[in-house]
């Protein structure tokens, strides 16, 4: 019989997962201490915030969030079952959570079936294929949503869908004029072939924008340099946007923000082992007004964080990530 892993061990095991989770512009803004016992820190790290984007740290913590979901369902697939403290000290507040493990049961097939796709995730950019989603797919979605504390609200109404869509254009088109956020996806985007391991690669977003009726403009990594994967076929009459959907809490301080994260995690992993994939769109949520629209007009006064698209789609994307050891620090005196 193999050795039982040591805490060392699972703790290396569980953040070379957790890196790989979703995170805004793949500013990767996490930090993981350990003293080498059963359990683990995540913290915020401030460093990689969006300044100018993402002033109130929402978007930080949302992807957080994220990598806190990978953390507890690794240790699922290790048949620990994780204890969670989100934001336990107020005085501290870039400490996003305390994870712990102790008591043992074994993972259930759902849990390893997700845990099998924390690697191979990746966000969409662009249209979808034309077939429909699975039957059951958007309910699945929905619960796991609420599982997490948040609520995933699918924009289906064609006026409402459109509405969204026009949110989305608006506030791409404001960023795309705004010198200083263009400075900062500068900073973030960088040119293909480079050794950078954060920000978005070339090899992630098509070279031309592949457009839907309603029309979801993407964010312009490529800012006229031509970068971008070529289309997988010339046949692009056919596309499709896929099904719209809002992520939402009901209240918008950081412990939501971090359950918004969780609950993100939880969707794109969900959608991906039902052989869907998601394109997020953040642009809107990060323009003051244009988020207070959504919030009144299109999701019953609940606080939107995320517009997504989730479709069928075969997906070419490949992304990059810091090593783990860059981001796991042993914690001591
Ligand atoms: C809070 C948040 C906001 C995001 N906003 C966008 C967005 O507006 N447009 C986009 O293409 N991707 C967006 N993403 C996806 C990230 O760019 C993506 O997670 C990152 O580049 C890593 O790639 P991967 O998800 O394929 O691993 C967002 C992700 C998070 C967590």
């Amino acid at each position: 019989m193999s050795e039982p892993m040591t805490a060392d061990e699972i703790t290396r095991y569980v953040v070379a997962r957790a890196i790989w989770a979703p995170s805004v512009h793949n500013t990767q803004p996490w930090r993981f201490t350990t003293d080498g016992g059963p359990q683990l820190s995540l913290h915020a790290d401030t460093g990689r915030r969006l300044t100018v984007a993402d002033p109130d740290g929402r978007e930080m913590m949302i992807s957080c969030g994220a990598a806190l979901f990978s953390v507890r369902l690794a240790l699922r697939s290790l048949g620990y079952i994780p204890e969670t403290s989100v934001l336990p000290d107020p005085d501290q507040p870039t400490l996003v959570a305390l994870v712990s493990w102790r008591e043992r049961a074994a993972a259930d097939e759902f849990e390893r079936r997700l845990s099998s796709h924390l690697l191979s995730r990746r966000s969409h950019r662009g249209a979808f294929d034309p077939e429909p989603l699975p039957p059951g797919t958007l309910a699945t979605l929905r619960a796991a949503a609420e599982r997490e504390g948040a609520a995933l609200r699918v924009v289906a109404d064609d006026g409402h869908r459109a509405a969204l869509a026009a949110a989305v254009q608006a506030a791409e088109h404001q960023l795309r004029c705004d010198g200083e956020r263009v400075r900062e996806l500068t900073r973030w985007t960088p040119a293909p072939g480079s050794a950078y391991r954060d920000g978005v690669p070339a090899t992630a977003y098509p070279a031309w924008p592949e457009h839907t009726e309603p029309d979801f403009p993407g964010r312009d990594f490529a800012r006229g340099h031509g970068w971008g994967l070529p289309p997988l076929s010339l046949a692009t009459s056919h596309r499709a946007a896929g099904v719209a959907a809002l992520l939402t809490t009901a209240a918008d301080r950081p412990a939501d923000w971090v359950h918004a994260g969780q609950a993100l995690q939880r969707i794109l992993l969900t959608a991906s082992v039902g052989g869907a994939a998601a394109a997020l769109h953040s642009q809107p949520a990060e323009l003051p007004l244009l988020r207070e629209f959504i919030r009144t007009q299109l999701s019953d006064g609940a606080y939107p964080h995320l517009v997504l698209r989730i479709g069928l789609v075969t997906q070419v994307a490949v992304s990059v990530r810091r090593d783990p050891e860059d981001v796991l620090f042993r914690a001591g005196p």
